[in-house]
């Protein structure tokens, strides 16, 4: 019997989205369901298909921020009533002592269908930062509901959407993408070290890694925040990141936030990379499997086709990885015309 999932992007992905599934899922029927929302019919389980979207299973999808999996379709025009109660079938499916989470994409009946979720499970095991079972009840061209394991759904929040607390001492809005990388692919920054900031200015990347304890060497013609003036830690480099390179430190951290066009700005982090490993060796201080580098790949937002998009994307993962160890990407919910790309370890070392 065939399975049923609901993938989501950004609506100004669709394009991009539906050309990576038609590689990823040759076999699936793909429809859209609404906006950012693909239907994606298949023989795969939810944990095979999960495999194939996060990359597990190969190159994966950069477009894809979460999966719903569907056990029960209902008419567009069902009743609260019906809804509630389709609800309440999945809920009482979640294995016993696991903490689950419900996702409700219908404003209008949000509160009936997470209470009668409740009723139908353990309300206390509910928890909405760390569930380990995820509810979906969605409105779209039908009402889809289901549950999955939450390391299934490539996000635990709602549509991916990952949004976090405004800080006052908050710099930029870009900090948003920096943490949401962190978290996204799992990454642990070292407490302490060298990290070079590349396009740093006004510097809200800069504060997420002094906060971490680490030393920052922002690279960037243009003035950071005055809040981050006089940091002891911290050192501003005015000048572009292509003159910095000759001197670039032997450090464990490179960020580049840079406005530039992703090809020019991924060969740069390159090469980076060979500077930043022939510094660490004469310092003989060469741990290259610890080296980390996430950098945002701009993408143009106009006058070019989806196609051409993802072969622009292709190339720049190529020169990525002919110079770190792994490379991963991803569209974040904080990326606006552009995706996020991480590099862990160097090429040159493994
Ligand atoms: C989007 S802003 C970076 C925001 C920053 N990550 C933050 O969190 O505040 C892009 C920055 O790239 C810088 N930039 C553009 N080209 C550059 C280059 N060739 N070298 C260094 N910085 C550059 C710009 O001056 C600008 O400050």
């Amino acid at each position: 019997m065939p399975h049923t999932a609901l993938i989501t992007c950004s609506q100004e992905s669709e394009g991009l989205l539906a050309l990576e599934l038609r590689r990823l899922l040759p076999d699936c029927s793909l429809v859209w369901a609404a906006d950012g929302l693909m239907r994606v019919e298949c023989d795969l389980a939810m944990a095979d298909l999960a495999a194939i979207i996060s990359g597990k299973a190969g190159r994966g999808s950069i477009f894809a921020r979460h999966i719903a999996p569907v056990q029960v379709v209902l008419p567009d025009d069902a009743s609260v009533a019906q809804v509630c109660n389709a609800a309440m079938s999945v809920c009482a499916q979640i294995p016993a002592g696991a903490r689950w989470n419900i996702h409700v994409r219908d404003s209008e009946r949000r509160a009936a269908v997470e209470s009668a979720a409740e009723s139908a499970s353990d309300p206390e095991l509910r928890s909405r930062s760390d569930p380990q079972v995820l509810v979906s009840v969605i409105r779209a061209d039908a009402y889809y509901v289901g549950m999955a394991d939450a390391a299934h759904c490539l996000s635990t929040w709602p549509g991916g959407e990952r949004r976090f607390r405004k800080e006052e001492a908050r710099i930029s809005r870009a900090e948003f993408k920096l943490l949401e990388a962190l978290e996204v692919f799992d990454l642990r920054l070292p407490a302490s070290g060298m990290a070079v900031d590349l396009g740093a200015a006004p510097g809200g990347w800069t504060r997420v890694l002094l906060e971490h304890g680490l030393d920052v060497t922002a690279v960037d013609p243009a003035d950071l925040d005055r809040r981050l003036k006089g940091h002891p830690r911290l050192r501003h480099v005015r000048m572009t990141a292509e003159r910095f390179r000759q001197d670039a430190p032997a450090c464990t951290v490179v960020v580049n936030d840079m406005r530039m066009s992703a090809e020019p700005s991924a060969n740069l982090m390159a090469s980076y990379a060979y500077r930043i490993e022939m510094s660490a060796r004469r310092q003989g201080a060469n741990d290259a499997n610890a080296w980390l580098g996430i950098m945002t790949l701009k993408l143009p937002e106009r006058g070019i086709t989806s196609r051409a998009l993802l072969d622009l994307i292709d190339r720049c993962l190529d020169i990525l990885m002919g110079a770190f160890g792994r490379v991963r990407a991803r569209q974040l919910f904080h990326n606006r015309s552009e995706v996020t790309a991480v590099m862990e370890g160097l090429a040159q070392c493994d």
